[in-house]
């Protein structure tokens, strides 16, 4: 498949899914902040990438179809995709979630996690639908929440797992 990824800061996800995924080609990464991570990466990866600031959908729209991707990939995009979006790419759009869906939804949700007394934490893909992180789950996976976490040692922890299930998911759709 040709993938392309949006992302807005760090880009962790986005770097590992084009070092694992090497059945499919990531061919276009989108960002909205100039300097950040995912963009440094993209230039080290040599993956073309593009800087949408003023979040224009209708560009991304265009770009996405040019470079002619079969799915596209939030990973770590903070911003709520508009309906016109989501019809542009019918069953095309996948995102990860730092939780154990359907808890803690939206923003801060290893935060959520952590402050909970839940005793499990995780980390979720799912398709994109207009309802915020409500899609069906393609992949999941659970953390133990040790007694001892930090939100740091918890966070590393569900990274590690997102690098693990993001790829499969992939995989998974790539054959559904
Ligand atoms: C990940 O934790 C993902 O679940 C969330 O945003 C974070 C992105 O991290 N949606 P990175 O930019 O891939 O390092």
């Amino acid at each position: 498949m040709r993938l392309g990824v949006m992302c807005s800061g760090k880009g962790s996800n986005f770097e590992n899914i084009v070092r694992t995924c090497k059945d499919h080609e990531v061919v276009l990464m989108i960002h909205n902040k100039e300097k950040c991570g995912a963009a440094k990466r993209a230039d080290k990866l040599g993956i073309p990438h593009c800087c949408i600031k003023m979040v224009n959908e209708d560009q991304i729209i265009q770009l996405f179809k040019a470079w002619r991707v079969d799915l596209i990939v939030l990973a770590g995009w903070m911003r709520v995709l508009s309906k016109d979006f989501i019809d542009a790419f019918p069953d095309q759009i996948i995102n990860i979630h730092p939780s154990l869906l359907p808890k803690y939804k939206g923003l801060h949700a290893i935060e959520q996690t952590f402050e909970s007394n839940d005793t499990l934490a995780g980390c979720t893909v799912h398709m994109v639908t207009e309802e915020l992180d409500s899609g069906r789950i393609l992949e999941q996976s659970a953390i133990p929440i040790e007694v001892d976490d930090t939100i740091e040692s918890l966070t590393k922890r569900i990274h590690r797992e997102e690098y693990r299930i993001l790829p499969l998911a992939i995989d998974r759709y790539a054959k559904s």
